[in-house]
């Protein structure tokens, strides 16, 4: 029989990450029935961003860097397009996997469908129903460019029923009879599958920051509707220093290379007493597995990333999301995530809660057993395989 010929595609950090649980499963089980070509847009090209993470995760090196960089919207999702497009013609593949949110995911997955190449979105179905941010766009019409749809939680699932996605639909799947599947969450493999390499590998990271298991805070923060407005960016920053220095305890702010130039231009007063205050160390984007370290060892963690909002769930930690609403609705319904947007006496409110009660808390498990990536490629191969 013939092997499946698959794009992977990824562009921003937490694609790479996401893709490495498909590419490892492809060498593992599917190797002598999957070709597997990665293609890496470009979208993020800092060594932080994405080499690092193919140093260090299992993912195949991309066979062609479209190196798109920065740019605004049009711009780069146009230019992504143009030459993501050139590459399916040539590679011709049976499928084009893209995931999440970005840019880089919606030009894929309109190249791609309009080329008449099927699309298999992983993440489909999240929602925020906010469609000011970037993301719902790209994820709303991502969705409805994709012939099969991997759903990571009942939640999502439920939002492709509510835009008319049919789960009777029955073979042969297309973009007009797509096949939509719950499968758990590949992001939940990963944490999985790389906690005690990081426990193993990255002990001398965590000895260097001088941080003590328990005793510090980690923030993440690079929303655009938090870098970009001067008011957020400073009600977020300001909140996150007084606390930290008034409860005495460290804090760790592995800091995006968007937050870092936001901050420089638009607060410098304030970043540099960030970058004075003893207990806040504001460092360079860190590695998937000195993350995993970070979020393990930590007491509470406060972001606006979906995804660590989603490893703070996997590691047991309360998470304070910097944001009005997320996808993750499950979360906030467990009482593990507070909701508290740009607002300092919200993120004090959910500090004070989870400081004093983080015992009583229960992370139950909502993203599956783990083997999201090995069922999406049964699936994968079932449907697409001539
Ligand atoms: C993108 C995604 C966002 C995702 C995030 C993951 C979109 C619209 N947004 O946001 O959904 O959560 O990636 O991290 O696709 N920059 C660098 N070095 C890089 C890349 C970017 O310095 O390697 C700086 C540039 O100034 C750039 C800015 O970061 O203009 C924003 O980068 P961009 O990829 O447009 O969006 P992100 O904020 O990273
Ligand atoms: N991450 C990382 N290093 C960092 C910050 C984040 O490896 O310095 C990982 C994090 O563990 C998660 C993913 O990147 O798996 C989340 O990416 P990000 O917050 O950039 O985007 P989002 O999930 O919000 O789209």
């Amino acid at each position: 029989m013939n092997k499946l010929k698959i794009l992977n595609i990824v562009g921003a950090r937490p694609q790479i990450i996401k893709a490495s649980a498909i590419s490892r499963a492809i060498a593992g089980e599917f190797a002598d029935q999957i070709t597997e070509i990665v293609v890496h847009t470009g979208q993020h090209y800092d060594r932080e961003l994405s080499e690092v993470f193919f140093d260090e995760l299992e993912i195949r090196m991309p066979d062609h860097n479209l190196q798109v960089g920065s740019g605004r919207h049009g711009r780069q999702t146009g230019l992504i397009m143009e030459r993501i497009e050139n590459v399916i013609l040539n590679e011709k593949p049976d499928c084009v996997i893209i995931y999440g949110d970005t840019n880089s995911t919606l030009a894929a997955a309109i190249a791609a469908s309009k080329q008449h190449y099927p699309v298999v979105h992983i993440e489909a179905g999240m929602r925020s129903f906010n469609k000011a941010m970037p993301e719902e766009l790209n994820r709303v019409m991502a969705d409805h460019a994709s012939t099969l749809l991997f759903a990571p939680t009942n939640t999502a699932f439920k939002n492709l029923m509510a835009e008319g996605f049919r789960p009777e639909n029955i073979a042969p799947y297309t973009i007009n009879n797509p096949r939509v599947f719950l499968t758990g969450d590949i992001m939940y493999d990963n944490s999985l599958f790389y906690a005690d390499l990081a426990e193993k590998k990255k002990k001398d990271f965590m000895e260097g920051l001088k941080l003590t298991e328990s005793e510090y805070v980690l923030a993440t923060i690079h929303r655009d509707m938090n870098t970009d407005d001067p008011e957020r960016l400073t009600a977020i920053f300001s909140t996150l220093r007084e606390l930290a220095e008034s409860n005495q305890i460290s804090m760790v702010i592995p800091l995006h290379p968007r937050t870092l130039i936001a901050l420089r231009n638009r607060a410098p007063e304030l970043y540099q007493a960030l970058s004075d205050s003893q207990f806040i160390s504001v460092i360079r984007p860190v590695s998937f597995l000195e993350m995993i370290m970070l979020e393990k060892k930590a007491r509470l963690i406060i972001t606006d990333s979906g995804g660590v909002q989603k490893e703070s769930h996997f590691f047991s930690k309360p998470c304070i999301v910097l944001r009005k609403e997320t996808e993750w609705v499950e979360l906030v319904k467990n009482g593990t995530v507070r909701l508290a947007d740009a607002d300092p006496a919200a993120i004090r409110e959910a500090w004070d809660y989870f400081m004093n009660n983080s015992e009583v808390l229960h992370y139950p498990a909502f993203y599956g057993d783990g083997k999201a990536a090995v069922s999406m490629l049964k699936e994968i191969l079932e449907i697409f395989r001539s």
